[in-house]
């Protein structure tokens, strides 16, 4: 009996080998054009190729498959409509769909694991059934959908987070820890980013939110800025360093910016077109920008009490009668800007410096003037004018780039 039972189980096993080694439809690569296609593979608990489905397919339900070796793609299909792989665990390589114009339905109920995400261009589809949680990727772009949600990407570490033109998406929470690369902008609604858990970041943007959580982030090595949102206020209480550059441009409900741990900011340091910033007092413990430094707007105040040294040029410009540049002409008196201008104007004042580099840094001469009506801007200062007359997108660009 028992033996019996052993050579059963023996010769099922062998059977089983043998179908699969001589079944080398688990071994390459498939297109399905039709459910048939994809019924074929029924059998290859671990797929090792791309599973590509193609026209006119139109429901597809990857059955039996649990693991894919390889990437699992549909791309620009008019008549594909709905798409579940009930059993599927893992993707090595990439989940990648896009241009799918009649997508209205995706389920990956099992999936945990993935390398890429691409959901890229799917204007009917509301969310995407990811009921056991995508807990390990590589990066995720999501760009140009109709999702209303992005529930189930439950990743802690990330090398990119691409999101950007999806307009129905009113709300992000992710229980990212770490990311690379990071980049959230939508268009038309105002999206709420909740990243509590973030704690180190490389490069982060920010477009078109109307809040932004990232109240447990105390490192971005490289730059972070904040762009075009709506957000009325931007605090980031753990921040210590910037290793790149800082922007905050054209948030046009921002009243209060708080970065009350930060003392240092490796690259260029920007807050400009920030119509309701009155004052920018929310960097007590600012001490070095290595950068430059460009301020322009309407504040009262823009004192960074402990700031002592800039390693670029300075211009500072606000058209409120408020401002005074008493500290700024002081931290220039103190040497502390090592560029090659610093510049200052108040709706009554202005005051704009050629910082010769060639003397630093015991300078002693440099063309002062102080003047009611205008500012002799210096080659520097002129410089950073030009860049503010390009787009603000196109200004933060060039400003990060040509400041680090
Ligand atoms: C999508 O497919 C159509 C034909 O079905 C083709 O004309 C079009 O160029 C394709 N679009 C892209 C972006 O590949
Ligand atoms: C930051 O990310 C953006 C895209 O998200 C990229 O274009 C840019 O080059 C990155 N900058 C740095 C300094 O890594
Ligand atoms: C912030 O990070 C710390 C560890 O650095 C962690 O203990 C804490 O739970 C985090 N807070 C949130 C809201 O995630
Ligand atoms: C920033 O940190 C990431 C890891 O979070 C690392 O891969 C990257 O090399 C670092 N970049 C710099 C410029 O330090
Ligand atoms: C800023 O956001 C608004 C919508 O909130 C949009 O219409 C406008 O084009 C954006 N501007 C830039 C420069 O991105
Ligand atoms: C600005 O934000 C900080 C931190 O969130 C807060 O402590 C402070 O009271 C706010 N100031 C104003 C004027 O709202
Ligand atoms: C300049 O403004 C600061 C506040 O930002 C104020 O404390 C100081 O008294 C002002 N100085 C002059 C000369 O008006
Ligand atoms: C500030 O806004 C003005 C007009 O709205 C625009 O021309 C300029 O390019 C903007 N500057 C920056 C740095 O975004």
């Amino acid at each position: 009996m028992h033996f019996s039972t052993l050579m059963i189980s023996t010769l099922a096993m062998v059977m089983k080998a043998f179908a699969q080694s001589s079944n080398d439809v688990c071994e390459k690569d498939l297109t399905a054009s039709s459910q048939a296609d994809l019924d074929k593979i029924s059998g290859c608990e671990t797929f090792k190729g791309d599973i590509i489905l193609s026209s006119p397919i139109a429901s597809a339900v990857l059955n039996g498959v649990e693991k894919i070796e390889g990437s699992f793609t549909a791309n620009n299909i008019t008549t594909l409509s709905s798409i579940a792989a009930p059993q599927l665990t893992e993707i090595e390589n990439n989940l990648d769909l896009r241009i799918l114009e009649s997508l209205t339905s995706a389920s990956f109920p099992a999936l945990t694991t993935v390398g890429n995400i691409n959901f890229i261009t799917m204007n009917k589809i509301d969310g995407i059934d990811f009921a056991a949680g995508v807990s390990k990727a590589s990066s995720v772009i999501i760009s140009d959908t109709s999702l209303k949600t992005l529930k189930g990407l439950d990743f802690e570490n990330l090398q990119l987070l691409n999101i950007n033109n999806n307009k129905y998406l009113t709300a992000m929470d992710f229980s990212l820890k770490s990311v690379n690369e990071l980049d959230i902008s939508s268009t038309a609604n105002n999206v709420e980013i909740n990243l509590p858990f973030l704690t180190t970041a490389h490069n982060m943007t920010f477009r078109d939110a109307k809040t932004i959580n990232i109240a447990n982030v105390s490192q971005v090595n490289s730059t972070l800025s904040f762009v075009n949102t709506s957000v009325s206020s931007i605090s980031v209480p753990k921040l210590s360093s910037i290793e790149g550059s800082l922007a905050i441009v054209s948030n046009h409900d921002l009243t209060n910016v708080s970065f009350p741990k930060l003392t240092q900011i490796g690259g260029g340091f920007q807050v400009a077109n920030n119509s309701k910033l009155e004052k920018l007092s929310g960097f007590p413990e600012l001490e070095t920008v290595g950068g430059a430094i460009e301020f322009i707007g309407s504040f009262e105040d823009a004192d960074l009490p402990k700031l002592d040294t800039v390693r670029g040029g300075v211009v500072v410009e606000s058209n409120s009668e408020d401002f005074n540049c008493s500290s700024w002409n002081e931290l220039n008196d103190d040497n502390g800007i090592r560029g090659d201008s610093y510049q200052c104007k108040g709706a009554s004042i202005s005051t704009s410096v050629a910082i010769d580099t060639a003397t630093q840094p015991a300078r002693t001469s440099g063309a002062e003037s102080t003047d009611e009506a205008t500012s002799t801007s210096s080659a520097g200062a002129a410089q950073l004018v030009g860049v503010e007359s390009t787009s603000v997108f196109g200004a933060v660009l060039l400003f990060l780039v040509s400041m680090i």
